[in-house]
């Protein structure tokens, strides 16, 4: 099957977002250090450019889950393929991700983590798709909503490819 990509945020608007989003993280953690936590591998382009943007002092650490296979469709399982280096300990968290869905693998996240005692967590996530939700998540900061489309770049896959497109778009069966 032959497959397309569709432009859905130019590049200019992506990082403009992220620049509004580092902008409200910087306010709102004055005078605190922000402990970032990246979801693998999707999250890493969105939370490399939001990091730069921060004007607190910033530490980051990196995870990865999966609860996705090769294929476009949620199996709901959510593993820990690659847990975090540090302690959350009085930390004050930020989990970024590339895109909340169903919310599923955010929900497991933010219970998982919050176990370990962080002083504050919250979720930013880049893109949201609301119409696709099963698990109730409360994001924190959002960069766009989008339809419920399937859509690649600044990190987001289609069977691994497409994750250093600059912008994301949307990808199309012909
Ligand atoms: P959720 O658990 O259903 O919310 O799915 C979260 C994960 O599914 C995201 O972190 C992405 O890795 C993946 N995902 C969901 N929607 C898309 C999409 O439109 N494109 C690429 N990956 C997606
Ligand atoms: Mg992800």
């Amino acid at each position: 099957m032959a497959e397309s990509v569709r432009v859905l945020l130019t590049e200019d608007e992506v990082d403009k977002r992220i620049k509004e989003l580092g902008e409200a993280i910087s306010r709102d953690y004055q005078g605190e250090t922000v402990h970032l936590v990246c979801v693998l591998k999707g999250g890493v382009f969105f939370m490399c450019e939001l990091a730069k943007r921060i004007t607190v002092p910033v530490t980051m650490d990196f995870m990865s889950a999966s609860s996705y296979g090769s294929s476009t469709k949620s199996s709901g399982v959510v593993k820990i393929v690659k847990d975090l280096d540090e302690p959350l300990k009085d930390r004050h968290v930020i989990i970024v991700e590339d895109i909340v869905d169903s919310g599923r693998t955010l929900s497991y996240l933010i219970k998982m983590l919050g176990d370990r005692e962080p002083a504050s967590i919250k979720l930013c996530t880049l893109l949201d798709k609301p119409e696709r939700r099963v698990t109730d998540v409360k994001v924190d900061y959002t960069g766009f909503n989008i339809p419920d489309e399937f859509v690649v770049g600044y990190g987001l896959d289609y069977d691994q490819r497409y994750r250093n497109l600059p912008y994301i778009g949307v990808v199309e069966f012909n």
